[in-house]
């Protein structure tokens, strides 16, 4: 990629940033699709988050993501925000149109697409159980109701905060069942028998102490459930491994991670980056990205 006085800008947000692989996914297709853009990463420090945000408008950046912990705080410096978006309470992704900024979530549109393409899950109708009630449970949940979700329970292992996202799920979208519980065997197990999708937003299992007990005990599964947990390194997490030897399908959160940037490079530019690709160079990489 040659780097001209008309080359755009795009970026990501965020404080601390780790591995993230979109820097490396999006310019790899910037570059493959011959677009004259370069996308950076920067790391804004909390005192310095408007300023950030001003200096991103001033320099005319196309568009960026946002990443923790700024998915809450952007929504107050944007001229518009998108439905899903506004619902969740979450921004990921900001298109700049000529100095107006508008948010979207593109990681709600990566969770529905990776039910329906990667789990070849419906949504509509069905009962779930999603563990754990922080950002991504909040995601979660709210895509699922919006979808046609029939009954929705949430456990987590501080109530309150269970509780707190159902009464919000409650007032919003009264055709759904909602319960929440503390993350307690004895109400889960019964559950557990009439559940089509399981979801785990709780870093349980993730890297390094992958050798931990599931959060959902192992002799809950059944054949007929999918089970998604949104950690994707490993890529075969604790619970994965015990819902797949109950004959459950299973899915980690890669696709969705994959679908949110392909969804954000989509709105930025109009086109459509090669996923596969994406899985091949994280491949050879062999590296383990945060987001
Ligand atoms: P995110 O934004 O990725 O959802 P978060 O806001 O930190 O992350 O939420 C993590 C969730 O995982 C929380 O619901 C947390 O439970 P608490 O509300 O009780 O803190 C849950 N979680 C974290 N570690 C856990 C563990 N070892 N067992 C069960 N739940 C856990």
């Amino acid at each position: 990629m040659n780097i001209d006085t008309n080359t755009g800008i795009l970026g990501l947000i965020g404080y601390p940033l780790g591995h993230s692989i979109s820097p490396l996914i999006h310019n790899y297709s910037l570059k493959k699709m011959n677009l004259n853009y370069v996308y950076l990463a920067f790391e804004l420090k909390p005192d310095i988050f408007y300023k950030g945000i001003e200096g991103l408008k001033a320099l005319n950046i196309k568009g960026f993501n946002i990443t923790i912990p700024y998915k809450k705080k952007i929504l107050s410096h944007l001229d518009q925000v998108d439905q899903i978006a506004d619902n969740i309470g979450a921004v990921n992704t900001v298109v700049n149109n000529d100095g107006k900024l508008k948010g979207y979530n593109t990681d709600a549109y990566g969770f529905k697409k990776m039910l329906e393409k990667d789990g070849d899950f419906s949504i509509q109708g069905k009962k779930a159980l999603i563990v754990g009630a922080g950002g991504a449970s909040r995601s979660a949940g709210t895509v699922l109701c919006e979808s046609g979700i029939k009954e929705l329970y949430i456990l987590n292992r501080t109530r309150d905060k269970a509780e707190n996202l159902a009464q919000i799920w409650k007032e919003k979208y009264p055709d759904v069942f909602i319960k929440s519980e503390e993350l307690n065997i004895d109400f889960y197990k019964p559950l557990m028998k009439k559940i089509d999708l399981l979801i785990d937003t709780t870093p349980v299992g993730m890297e390094p102490e992958v050798d931990v007990k599931p959060v959902i005990d192992r002799d809950c599964f059944h054949s007929s459930m999918l089970v998604v947990d949104l950690v994707y390194n490993p890529p075969q997490t604790t619970i994965l491994k015990a819902a797949k030897k109950s004959g459950a399908r299973t899915l980690n959160g890669m696709p969705m991670l994959l679908y949110q940037a392909a969804e954000a490079f989509k709105l930025w530019l109009g086109k459509e980056p090669n996923i596969e690709e994406w899985y091949q160079i994280i491949a050879r990489k062999k590296i383990t990205p945060t987001d």
